[in-house]
């Protein structure tokens, strides 16, 4: 299927809904650096109270369209919308308040404690006039409880594994306490069993505490387990969009990441799963003929 669509589709089991309700929507949007353009004119509607998932293949624009969501990437032209208002006129600290972005490998200062990463995350709910409190406290203890660091909250952060870590950062992003987040491939350098644990947390946040989630994902299977909708971009475009069945079919692996590969039934929970054919991909290059 090559659905060339504005990304709004709603997921099967939801109902269709507009523009307004929409909390997060890019308009139109021209993304780039330097002189290079990387997305031309982007539509996409974030829907809320569900986990939308953006695939595709390695350079093709998802950290940077992430990024403009998050409002760390200026739009050259067009729009981000949060809550019916253009992103880059909302003030930093109250963008802060209801969207938290995890970075694709964020960096930690040297020797900082888990704890205090942690506790970084309450920055935008504090001010001059309202230093740290009881609430701030409990919103850490949450943040570290609900990915099990609470034991190693006194740890400095670059003495953790790298599964740790990742879960370190989701949890200042957590105690951010936002409706939004947005999540750049949460489970880089996890195995597959933390992998899963970080994704049944994400359904976890969006079922029992309402959020909405936009994350990038690698695992196509994962990414079809856990997405309400999932966004497939190819060349800073979005290719197609909407449940996973409808966006995971051999065409659409054929013509954004080039593999040849069947779609069959996940038997654990009847998403689409990814078969890559035998052999190598079309990506890959020619054998040199031997002569
Ligand atoms: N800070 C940057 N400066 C210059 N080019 C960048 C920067 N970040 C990303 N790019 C380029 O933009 C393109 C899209 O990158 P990115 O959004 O990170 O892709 P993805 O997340 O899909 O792997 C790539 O060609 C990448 O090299
Ligand atoms: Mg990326």
């Amino acid at each position: 299927m090559t659905t060339r669509t504005t990304g709004a589709v709603a997921a099967d089991a939801s109902p269709v809904r507009t523009s307004d309700e929409c909390r997060l929507r890019a308009e139109s949007v021209c993304l780039g650096y330097g002189e290079r353009l990387i997305v031309d004119g982007l539509d996409l509607e974030v829907m809320p109270g569900a986990v939308t998932t953006v695939i595709g293949p390695n350079g093709c624009g998802k950290s940077t369209v992430l990024r403009a969501l998050g409002r760390l990437l200026p739009c050259r032209r067009g729009s981000v919308f949060l809550d019916g208002k253009a992103i880059d006129s909302v003030p930093t600290r109250d963008v802060a308040k209801v969207l938290g972005i995890l970075p694709q490998s964020p960096v930690a200062p040297e020797g900082l404690t888990v704890g205090d990463l942690v506790a970084r995350g309450r920055h935008p709910h504090q001010a001059w006039y309202r230093q740290w409190s009881s609430d701030d406290e409990r919103a850490v203890a949450d943040a570290l409880a609900w990915v099990g660091l609470t034991d190693l909250a006194e740890r400095p952060v670059d003495e953790l594994s790298g599964g740790q870590r990742q879960r370190a950062w989701l949890s200042m992003a957590l105690a951010q306490e936002t409706d939004l987040m947005l999540l750049d491939e949460p489970t880089t350098f996890l195995d597959l069993a933390h992998q899963v644990d970080v994704l049944e947390l994400v359904r976890r946040l969006q079922s029992e505490a309402g959020r909405t989630v936009v994350m990038v994902l690698h695992d196509l299977n994962l990414a079809a387990r856990y997405a309400d909708h999932l966004v497939a971009m190819k060349d800073g475009a979005i290719h197609a969009a909407g449940s996973a069945h409808e966006v995971i079919t051999p065409e659409m692996l054929d013509e954004v990441f080039g593999l040849r590969a069947r779609v069959i039934e996940d038997p654990e929970t009847g998403t689409p799963m990814v078969v890559p054919s035998a052999g190598p991909s079309k990506r890959a290059p020619e054998p040199v003929a031997q002569d």
